[in-house]
């Protein structure tokens, strides 16, 4: 519907408005220039894991083998998948939240597994709680699947209910894969790596990715980390699927490493002079929204309409061109929000938010 229209604007895509900064796609270029265009290593180029396990030890003072203990992979969703597909048995269970990154039921059923959805709500900030998984737990649970950050609500765990969760994860012995895609976009929260919990790093698969942070959704380039067993596991999926990353991707993640901190901390600043603008805009016209405190989505309530989400997100594009995401696309505790992605400039989100001000008080 979106692409037949003129004039829409989009809340709807949850990707950076900026291109990669110049020094990374120099250096790809460079790269490509002096003749890099060559397979690379299964696991990736050295040097890039190299640069990822020093970035780990720096952030959190976690300590993974360049050789073996990392693995390059396209995309967070690569990592994804072949966690998912290395780990499962048929019919083996995953914990996952609801509301939740739209792939994760997907891709646990295409690796055989059944999607246990834990509901999240409003009133607790769309924090998953230890006693509620606990309760999911069955003798086919194999893994808990978290992404905090998370999209859509753009919530962040405290450290204090993460740890809860590491605790029931040694108890039952389970994995934890970890989608930590959107680690560096929190606004004033430090971000908590679930590997770097006291006894997690061994029962930890960690998803990491250069899409949001560096503005590189284009380039499919993420990571793994993980005990070696698992990596090697996951590696045989990749060798014979994927091979390796793009090397242009790899040379160009290298730079975003080395020297691309100053580039997220100033698109950070920007998404949360954004945040806080959408945020209040949202509940100034009654479409009630918590504070997300990381990634760059917020998702309002839109219930004082009584329409469906999908209703309200249908209408709002064809009477008054703003697209943003029915909160049921997430899962059943989305029903009733919108996800509203707010990586698009202040001038759109003020006209995006007049208009929808105009629709809610035609309807609400
Ligand atoms: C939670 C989450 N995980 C993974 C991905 C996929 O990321 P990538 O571009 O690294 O494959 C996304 C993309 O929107 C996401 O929101």
């Amino acid at each position: 519907m979106l692409s037949s229209m003129e004039g829409v604007i989009s809340l709807g895509v949850g990707e950076p408005d900026f291109v990669t900064p110049w020094h990374i796609r120099e250096a790809a270029i460079y790269s490509v220039e002096k003749g890099y265009t060559m397979y690379t290593s299964n696991y990736g180029l050295l040097q890039l894991r190299q640069e990822l396990a020093q970035y780990l030890e720096l952030h959190y003072g976690l300590s993974y083998h360049p050789e073996h203990e990392i693995l390059i992979t396209v995309g967070t969703s690569e990592g994804l998948d072949l966690a998912l597909r290395a780990i499962l048995n048929p019919g083996d269970e995953v914990i996952i939240p609801d509301p939740c990154y739209v792939a994760y039921p997907p891709d646990i059923i295409l690796a055989g597994g059944v999607p246990i959805s834990i509901p999240t709500y409003k009133e607790n900030n769309f924090v998953i709680k230890a006693s509620d998984i606990e309760s999911r737990i069955t003798k086919r649970t194999k893994a808990i699947l978290i992404g905090y950050p998370t999209n859509p609500t753009g919530a962040v765990m405290p450290r204090e209910e993460l740890n809860e969760i590491a605790m029931l994860a040694q108890q039952y012995n389970l994995l934890v894969i970890s989608d930590e895609i959107y680690a560096r976009l929190t606004y004033g929260i430090e971000h908590t790596c679930f590997a770097s919990l006291t006894g997690m790093k061994e029962q930890t698969i960690l998803l990491g990715g250069f899409s949001k942070a560096y503005a590189m959704t284009g380039w499919r380039i993420g990571y793994i980390a993980a005990n070696c067993q698992l990596i090697e596991a996951m590696t045989k999926i990749h060798q014979y699927t994927m091979l390796c990353a793009p090397i242009m991707a790899q040379m160009a993640a290298i730079e975003a490493l080395k020297n691309g901190d100053s580039d997220i901390g100033r698109m950070t600043q920007e998404y949360d002079r954004r945040r806080r603008l959408m945020v209040k805009r949202l509940n100034d016209i009654g479409l009630s929204c918590f504070e997300p405190k990381g990634a760059f989505y917020a998702f309002p309530s839109i219930e004082i309409t009584g329409m469906s989400s999908e209703e309200f997100a249908e209408k709002l594009l064809l009477e008054e061109k703003v697209a943003a995401v029915p909160g049921s696309a997430f899962g059943q505790c989305g029903e009733g929000f919108l996800r509203c992605c707010y990586a698009t400039s202040l001038s759109n989100i003020e006209e995006a938010l007049k208009r929808m001000g105009r629709f809610v008080k035609k309807y609400g």
